[in-house]
């Protein structure tokens, strides 16, 4: 399987959506991706294209789940968004019914997955990390992703 590590730079949120169309295209049932990069860095905007890449049809409504924490949206399989900013403990994390909804019909998106690292110690996924390169300039780098035969971004 092809696990190599992939940098990209986007130079609009358009683009950025547009990358994550892509992996969202590529992701398979039972994937988990974890987003880790500084507020602003595009993360809520990658997952929007994940989701529609995935079958959303309704990208759109797919925002930072800040406060309810962790959203669900339909697509070719269960989407579930959780935004780890505001957890701060692992029990909180716990609470929220992160090993119920993993699973091999579901897809978890984890925003801040930084956070709750220790939860995610000897789990497979697919790590993205991003960076500010400029105003509208942001780095995308993708480690872990197993379907990428047919990508091109
Ligand atoms: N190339 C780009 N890709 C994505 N966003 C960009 C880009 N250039 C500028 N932006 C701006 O950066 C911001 C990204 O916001 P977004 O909510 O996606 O980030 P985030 O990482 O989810 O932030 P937070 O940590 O607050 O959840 C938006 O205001 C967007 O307009
Ligand atoms: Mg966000």
């Amino acid at each position: 399987m092809d696990m190599q590590k992939i940098e990209i730079i986007s130079d609009s949120v358009e683009r950025t959506f547009e990358i994550g169309s892509k992996i969202g295209e590529a992701l398979l049932p039972g994937d988990i991706v974890c987003l880790v990069g500084p507020l602003g860095s595009g993360k809520t905007t990658l997952v929007k294209g994940i989701a529609a890449g995935a079958g959303s049809q309704k990208p759109n409504l797919v925002n930072s789940p800040s406060y309810v924490i962790i959203n669900e949206y339909q697509g070719r399989f269960n989407i579930f968004h959780i935004d780890a900013y505001r957890i701060n403990t692992e029990a909180e994390f716990e609470s929220l019914g992160f090993e119920d909804i993993l699973g091999p019909d579901s897809v978890v998106l984890i925003e801040w997955a930084d956070k709750v690292a220790s939860k995610l110690d000897g789990l497979d996924y697919v790590r993205i990390e991003m960076q500010h390169k400029g105003a509208n300039s942001r780095a995308i780098k993708i480690t872990g992703l197993k379907n990428m035969k047919n990508l091109s971004f």
